[in-house]
């Protein structure tokens, strides 16, 4: 196998695959040689080391490749994969536009590759055991879904480092690839670019991206019809980020909907379980964090709700019968904790199966796109501050031209795929 982007997650991807006694790291590109050593340390192999990605992509004895760059790269270096034979595990989010994520799908299907995305909560077997339980009916009717990231930054964030010369031209440009060229900031490169547009969605994309495959996948949903999103630097905080402190995000999925919530100036939990994702079904909720999902009952009254027949609400004769209507639990509370860690590890294993059967990932590139597109748009929706309606068939907007043209974006011609 190949890896392009050794940085925080292709380190940690690595690190998964390297578990695995089927693949051998044939071949290792990053921007940094410090980051190319320490792989090649790790690999218990002798692989290539390249600085230009293209030059892994054309060594024959490479079958599959790992793509952990910031998010800008992936559709470019993802294209030219494909059209190279190889497989790909490819980071979240899948894309910076929804248009490259099509046109990944496209590619992918055209040239026959198995694909994996990023998104490893869908090879933990914890969330298997939830999904099936929610699917069999197991909290009711889903009228919601609830993501939370929460983090507070203030006061000083990432800080506000100075523009100049970039320390190496050549590694700024090759970062940069087929984002505008822009004077150089340290707070634009490792790590730090996902708080800018042009490398990154920020947190909705980054994290969100997670949470919102989930909620697609429990709800069974691919599209929503229509999103809208408020959101600002509201904290003051003393950096230069360009995504917004706090946002809500929120989706409408027609017989459900769907919500996000970006706390980046105050950190208290979004509830009293400290979620990072609710399901809210009829007859429970899901609480999720991590590995952990735990199932709260709802009590419910078969009696009707409200005035009937001049008892319950609203009768001032009859105050006692709202609470002494009979309520019951329609299902069992439980709690799930799941192992922790491991879904990089089965989501690596997932996909090396696959390589070998031919067969679709647990995050084939599908699912990886609509999970991203659902991000997208909602960054879409927070600039141009509208609730938008979208043609998930077409993929495109139906009531607002202007927001159309944030699908896509001009690449730097010297950094196209290709
Ligand atoms: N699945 C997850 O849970 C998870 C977790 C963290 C990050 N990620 C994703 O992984 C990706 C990388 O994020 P990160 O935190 O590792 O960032 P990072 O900055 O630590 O690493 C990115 C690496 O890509 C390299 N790179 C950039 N341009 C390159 C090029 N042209 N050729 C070769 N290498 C290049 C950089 O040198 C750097 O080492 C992002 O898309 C992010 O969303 C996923």
């Amino acid at each position: 196998m190949g890896y392009i982007g050794l940085g925080n997650r292709g380190d940690q991807v690595h690190d998964a695959f390297l578990e695995h006694g089927d693949q051998v790291t044939a071949a290792v590109c990053d921007l940094r040689d410090d980051y190319m050593e320490l792989a090649i340390k790790k690999s218990r192999s002798t692989p290539k080391k390249y600085k230009e990605y293209k030059q892994l992509l054309a060594n024959k004895e490479i079958d599959a490749v790992v793509i952990a760059t910031p998010d800008h790269w992936h559709a470019p270096m993802f294209i030219n994969a494909c059209n190279a034979g190889k497989d790909v595990y490819v980071e979240k989010p899948l894309s910076l536009t929804v248009a490259e994520g099509r046109h990944m799908v496209d590619t992918a299907e055209r040239t026959k590759r198995v694909v994996q995305v990023g998104t490893n909560r869908r090879s933990w077997k914890t969330y298997h055991e939830m999904i099936d339980f929610v699917h069999a009916g197991g909290i009711g009717k889903i009228s919601e879904g609830k993501a939370f990231s929460i983090r507070n930054e203030w006061p000083n964030g990432l800080g506000a480092p100075a523009e100049g010369a970039p320390p190496d031209e050549w590694q700024w440009d090759h970062w940069l690839g087929p984002a505008p060229k822009v004077p150089y900031s340290s707070n634009r490169m490792f790590y730090n670019f996902r708080w800018f547009y042009n490398y990154s969605g920020g947190q909705l994309t980054n994290f969100g991206v997670h949470y919102m495959d989930i909620i697609r996948w429990a709800m069974g949903k691919d599209s929503p019809r229509a999103v809208a999103a408020i959101g600002g630097k509201f904290g003051g905080i003393k950096d230069n980020r360009e995504i917004p402190d706090t946002m809500e995000v929120v989706w409408d999925y027609g017989d459900s909907m769907a919500t996000f919530s970006q706390y980046n100036a105050n950190g208290a939990p979004g509830d009293l379980r400290g979620s990072e994702i609710q399901l809210r079904g009829t007859k429970g909720t899901i609480y999720i964090r991590n590995s952990s999902w735990e199932v709260a009952p709802e009590e419910v009254s078969d009696t009707i709700t409200g005035y009937d027949h001049g008892e319950g609400y609203g009768n001032p004769l009859e105050r006692k019968a709202r609470n002494t209507k009979p309520k019951k639990k329609l299902i069992e509370a439980r709690v799930e904790k799941g192992s922790g860690g491991g879904d990089t590890f089965s989501h690596a294993r997932n996909f090396l199966d696959c390589v070998k059967s031919r067969g679709k990932c647990n995050a084939d590139i599908l699912t990886g796109h609509l999970s991203t597109s659902t991000t997208l748009i909602g960054n879409i929706a927070y600039k141009t501050r509208n609730l938008l309606e979208w043609d998930g068939h077409a993929e495109r907007f139906t009531n607002n031209a202007a927001a159309n043209q944030w699908l896509s974006y001009k690449y730097r011609p010297e950094y196209k795929e290709g």
